[in-house]
């Protein structure tokens, strides 16, 4: 059988070959992404982009262990990660141990990914030295968009800039093995990639970082309208769009099913 990338390997790419990652919420659309990705985020995203919600806030941890079930048995390749829902972590490293390691245990995935920077240190530390790989994130943390008043560009001001360098610096320290650097000024996104000793994944950061993610469904096109730092590489949303209008139209019209369709 193949052996799935592991933590160690992950956290050994520093510097080193760009770490190639994407979100994936379901068996069939991760066991496309397994042939390229080392690592395969199964995002607390899924809430608004597959699920509808407003934001992330209300996604809860069966939802996330539901579909981390269904990405851990597409692959076979990759590091799956799992997001740590918002409400099931913050409270104390206990309450965050107990829920994380259902997500371990339930759904066969190598490690978790919590947000928040240096408040959040002790919980990564509790996690790590008892057993439970954590994939840090820092910037724009969208579980506390509601402190922040909406999701906004992180270091615009260079006063910020201390903040953040230290959370990345308080992150590593406390054991996480990679951290995701999310919506920050490129410049300050390539001094904390310069100042840590793990892996930083940029997603709207730099492409000094030593690996990237994208949401699969915002590169896919699948959204009417994505955010500046996406690049869209696919065409799905207008390719979806002509299969059923089509489909609708020769439903009406009788032409399908045709012959080859009917058992004769
Ligand atoms: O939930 C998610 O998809 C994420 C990535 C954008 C990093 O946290
Ligand atoms: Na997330």
């Amino acid at each position: 059988p193949i052996r799935r990338t592991t933590v160690p390997q992950i956290a050994a790419r520093k510097g080193g070959e760009p770490i190639v990652s994407l979100t994936s919420y379901h068996a069939h659309t991760a066991a496309i992404v397994d042939k390229y990705a080392d690592f395969i985020l199964v995002g607390d995203s899924l809430g608004m982009v597959m699920h509808g919600m407003e934001s992330t806030l209300g996604v809860s941890l069966d939802l996330m262990i539901m579909h981390g079930k269904a990405v851990v048995r597409g692959t076979q390749k990759a590091l799956i990660v799992v997001d740590m829902p918002f409400g099931t972590y913050e409270e104390s490293p206990s309450v965050a141990f107990r829920n994380a390691a259902r997500i371990m245990k339930e759904t066969g995935c190598g490690a978790v990914k919590l947000e928040g920077g240096a408040r959040m240190a002790d919980t990564i530390r509790f996690l790590t030295e008892r057993g439970i790989p954590v994939m840090a994130h820092i910037g724009l943390t969208p579980q506390s968009s509601n402190v922040m008043g909406g999701f906004k560009t992180q270091g615009r001001d260079e006063d910020d800039w201390p903040a953040h360098e230290a959370d990345a610096k308080a992150v590593t320290e406390a054991g996480a093995f990679a951290i995701v650097l999310e919506g920050m000024v490129e410049p300050l996104a390539a001094r904390i990639t310069k100042q840590v000793a793990v892996p930083t994944i940029g997603i709207g950061a730099s492409a000094e970082c030593d690996g990237q993610i994208l949401v699969l469904e915002d590169m896919l096109g699948l959204n009417e309208w994505t955010p500046k730092f996406v690049k869209v590489y696919g065409d799905l949303g207008p390719a979806i769009d002509r299969a059923v209008s089509q489909y609708a139209e020769e439903v009406k019209d009788r032409t399908f099913p045709g012959e080859d369709e009917v058992y004769r």
